[in-house]
């Protein structure tokens, strides 16, 4: 037995040699070790020789064993360290020391204008709040007046996460924290990222930001909300933009309004953009609901206040004539570094 051991430690050096792809060690491994492996056999034949010899043999045959494993393990790396080593030295090589060929970086349009935004908000005496994109049921959805069977929350295919929590849907997840923050009086925007579950087409994308704001204070009315909606819309078009004010349902706003402005894209002659109707709808609005001021720790008795959630993505499509929402999470530096250089 003992020259069949030293028979089959050779033969395995011999082969583990020529074995130089990890399916060719898989292999190998079963030939010695799997069920019916040479290794396992001769330690199944242990059991018909005397206690004596079992002793000395068992030994053997139980190193021979490890040194197979260790062996076996070794080659293993030593592939895939050749095979990781083949993929650097075929990758491309550039030397990131070089010059540009003239390409800039550019910020993108939807930065240039949450920018703007941002400015025009301050100067009004906003202030420009962050938030997580990753928020509680609560914040997204309960806080503002959206209950658990509410039927709104139809209209946003949410994606949830593992852990309870959700990607937001909308920046309107964030007024919770900001009205207990700040209580009343209070003025602040919010800008931020939003995810749904949407069919993407040109203008519809799954990933998209809104600008969403708040003003809270004693005796605020829908006027206030319509002057710092045209002031806001003026300032960032440059110019007298056409709006139309619609009935509109929110449930953390009451009375709602849907603000549309004529499509600057076909100039309100309908295109695809528009959906052929000459209007794009551009921020929802409206006087926040009794409830959730009280869910934000503001008595609803004694102040009032407007909210509104910008589609600053479609802000964006209208100020600069993108005609499709995709190229501006495309990535592709031709179509989104042609906007101003700041
Ligand atoms: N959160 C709403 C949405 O994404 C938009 C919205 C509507 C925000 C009315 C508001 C508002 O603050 O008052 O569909």
């Amino acid at each position: 037995m003992k020259e069949k051991i030293e028979a089959l430690r050779q033969s395995f050096e011999q082969e583990l040699q020529k074995a130089a792809s990890s399916d060719a060690v898989e292999k190998l491994r079963v030939a010695y070790l799997g069920k019916k492996g040479s290794v396992t056999e001769l330690l199944k034949g242990l059991k018909d020789v005397s206690a004596q010899e079992k002793k000395e043999l068992g030994q053997h045959v139980n190193q021979l064993k490890k040194q197979v494993e260790e062996n076996l393990a070794r080659q293993v790396e030593a592939i895939q360290a050749a095979e990781e080593q083949r993929e650097i030295d075929s990758a491309e090589q550039y030397d990131v020391t070089l010059p540009t060929a003239g390409a800039k970086g550019s910020y993108h349009p939807i930065t240039i204008v949450q920018r703007q935004l941002e400015e025009i908000f301050v100067s009004m005496g906003f202030t420009v709040e962050d938030y997580p994109e990753i928020v509680t049921d609560y914040e997204c959805f309960e806080a503002v007046n959206v209950p658990k069977d509410h039927p709104a929350r139809d209209m946003q295919d949410t994606y949830y996460l593992e852990n309870g929590q959700l990607l937001k849907t909308q920046t309107s997840a964030a007024q919770n924290a900001i009205l207990r923050k700040y209580g009343a009086p209070c003025r602040a925007i919010f800008p931020g990222r939003c995810f749904r579950n949407e069919a993407t087409d040109a203008s519809h994308e799954n990933t998209f930001f809104q600008m969403e704001g708040v003003m809270v204070d004693k005796d605020i009315s829908i006027s206030n909300l319509i002057y710092f909606m045209k002031t806001m819309l003026s300032e960032v078009f440059e110019r007298d933009v056409k709006v139309r004010l619609r009935p509109g349902f929110f449930p953390f706003v009451e009375p709602g309004f849907e603000l549309d402005i004529n499509c600057l894209i076909c100039g309100g002659e309908g295109c695809s953009t528009c959906h052929h109707s000459g209007w794009v709808e551009l921020c929802p609005c409206g006087m926040i609901h009794p409830n959730v001021l009280k869910m934000g720790g503001v008595d609803p008795e004694e102040y009032t206040g407007f909210a509104f959630g910008l589609g600053l993505t479609r802000l964006v499509m209208m100020k600069y004539g993108v005609k499709d929402i995709r190229d501006l999470n495309s990535g592709n530096l031709k179509a989104l570094g042609q906007f101003v250089h700041e």
